[in-house]
């Protein structure tokens, strides 16, 4: 049986964090699924689309990794991947009080899917797309946090 998870998340954009949690899932699995969340909710700073194709560059060498968007509930995502298992970061504690709700949401709408925390590298913890935005716009460095090609795309966004 093919083991598949699926990692959710905004990407906006994808750091060397998420990079790191998805190499640590495919230790654990056959398959990787990392699902891109539409959330117009949180006015991203890159479009959709964008954030799929720069997961797809940053990803091109991992053969057993699929990037795909979704634009409803994760649990029927997950159920349409055959997906045993999702996958979330853990970096602080702070993260908790979220995270944990929305496992065991996911748990009563899928009784089937499990929820698996992972701990990125140390070096990494305290790395959050929120603080790569705020850096590339104050025009501040952000090449050890994300992969050349998002820093490029972050140049172009903030028209450098
Ligand atoms: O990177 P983020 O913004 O922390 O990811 C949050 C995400 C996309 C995983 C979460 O908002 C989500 O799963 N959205 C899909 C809609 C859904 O299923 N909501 C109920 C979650 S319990």
């Amino acid at each position: 049986m093919t083991t598949t998870a699926i990692y959710p998340g905004s990407f906006d954009p994808v750091t060397r964090g998420h990079e790191d949690i998805i190499r640590r899932s495919l230790h654990l699995v056959d398959r990787v699924v990392v699902a891109v969340a539409a959330n117009p909710a949180k006015e991203p700073l890159f479009t959709l689309q964008d954030r799929v194709t720069l997961l797809q560059a940053v990803m091109q060498e991992e053969a057993r990794v699929h990037i795909a968007s979704f634009d409803g509930l994760l649990a029927d995502f997950a159920r349409a991947e055959r997906a045993q298992v999702v996958i979330r970061g853990l970096r602080a504690v702070s993260d908790f009080d979220y995270e944990s709700q929305m496992a065991l949401m996911n748990r009563q709408l899928d009784p089937e899917l499990e929820t698996v925390f992972l701990v990125p590298a140390l070096h990494l913890t305290y790395l959050s797309s929120s603080l790569v935005r705020e850096i590339a716009r104050l025009n501040g460095d952000v090449s050890t946090f994300v992969h050349p090609v998002v820093e490029q795309a972050l140049q172009r966004r903030f028209g450098r």
